[in-house]
């Protein structure tokens, strides 16, 4: 089993993305003591903007799902440039983005600027942290080195930080504490040395298999679906769907009935006292899609909270994606693509294998 052959993998993850994984609980350890400077001081906002693309837009889907159920605040997750209107004075942007370069997160805090919207700044330098420098914005500095996509602890802790500076207290320190022990427990199972009949990773990458991944979540894990899919294809160099019910029963369900149906691959990403609904509808699912399907996996969030349950799943998601790299023998590390785009596009171009792994 190819999966089980560490050194095989290693012949493939030339830039040892297997051991930046398997240091996410460290990394996130490291990034929960992570300040703004200087420090943190606005007024409770009415509306929190987290600003950010790709992998550092992750976090804040995250949160803004841990917020949604219990906070009165709503948390929007802006990806483009500028800023929405909704987002004027008494507004919060957070801006992230690892490598301080993207236009996009730029161009957004230019705006809350000339708004004079509160920011705060979580990058590991480039132009972001240059403006926030400028402009005496709070700026979490984060360490340099990582792709984006894999900061997820470096970009997701400092953010709860600041949301619980600001008066938006997202998780709880216990709840903290308890996705920490999660992600420390899921890192020993997950890694390249568990042998795949136990490491749920391996099996659900071999599950999905040559298939295409159709990832759904539930109305809260829906966001951790999408983090599959752009993990799934920018790792793996896989396409990938992703959806959550009730809405997919109203529209992309008819897909499976259909002639490629044997292609996909459906993943439900389940948790532990989903509403009743909710289940009847995953069951339901499951049912439909099995005859006609290429196959049918689910995957369960771990711990007791919302924030531990969220992390548990995309860390879950970041190792399928791993392994599906290396059942298509491609490096998850580089990403060519993007990195001509930005390149094109005129950005700098921090995008980056750090140094030495
Ligand atoms: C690359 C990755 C990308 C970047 C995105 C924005 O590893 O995950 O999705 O996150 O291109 O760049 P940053 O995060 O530097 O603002």
């Amino acid at each position: 089993m190819m999966l089980d052959d560490v050194q095989a993998l290693a012949r493939v993850d030339q830039h040892d993305t297997r051991r930046v994984l398997a240091e996410l609980p460290r990394q996130c350890r490291q990034a929960r003591e992570l300040r703004a400077t200087p420090p943190i001081a606005v007024a409770r906002p009415r509306l929190v903007v987290m600003v950010g693309m790709g992998g550092s837009a992750a976090g804040a889907d995250l949160l803004a799902t841990c917020a949604a159920e219990t906070l009165e605040v709503p948390i929007l997750v802006h990806r483009g440039y500028g800023l929405p209107a909704a987002a004027g004075r008494e507004a919060l942007v957070i801006a992230s983005s690892y490598s301080g370069e993207t236009a996009e997160v730029v161009s957004a805090v230019e705006v809350a600027l000339a708004r004079r919207v509160p920011v705060v700044a979580i990058t590991s330098g480039g132009a972001l942290s240059a403006l926030a420098t400028r402009h005496q914005l709070p700026c979490v500095a984060l360490p340099p080195g990582l792709m984006p996509r894999m900061a997820l602890g470096l970009l997701v802790f400092p953010a709860l930080g600041a949301l619980a500076a600001a008066g938006v207290a997202v998780a709880s320190d216990r709840d903290v504490d308890e996705a920490l022990e999660v992600v420390t427990t899921q890192a020993a199972h997950l890694g390249p040395d568990t042998l795949t009949d136990k490491n749920e990773a391996k099996r659900l990458a071999l599950a999905i298999g040559q298939r295409l991944p159709a990832v759904y979540g539930g109305p809260l894990t829906g966001t951790v679906a999408y983090r599959w899919k752009t993990d799934l294809e920018e790792n793996a160099k896989l396409l990938a769907v992703a959806g959550a019910v009730p809405e997919m029963n109203h529209n992309e369900i008819e897909v499976w009935r259909g002639a490629g149906a044997r292609q996909l691959h459906a993943v439900l990403l389940r948790e532990d006292g989903e509403p009743s609904e909710i289940a009847s509808r995953f069951t339901l699912v499951r049912e439909m899609l099995g005859p006609t399907a290429g196959g049918v996996s689910e995957a369960w969030a771990r711990g007791r909270s919302r924030f531990a349950r969220l992390l548990s799943l995309v860390y879950l998601g970041q190792w399928v994606s791993y392994y599906a790299a290396m059942l298509r023998e491609t490096d998850p590390w580089p990403v060519p693509m993007l990195t001509e785009v930005k390149r094109r596009l005129g950005a700098p171009g921090r995008e980056q294998p750090r140094a030495s792994p």
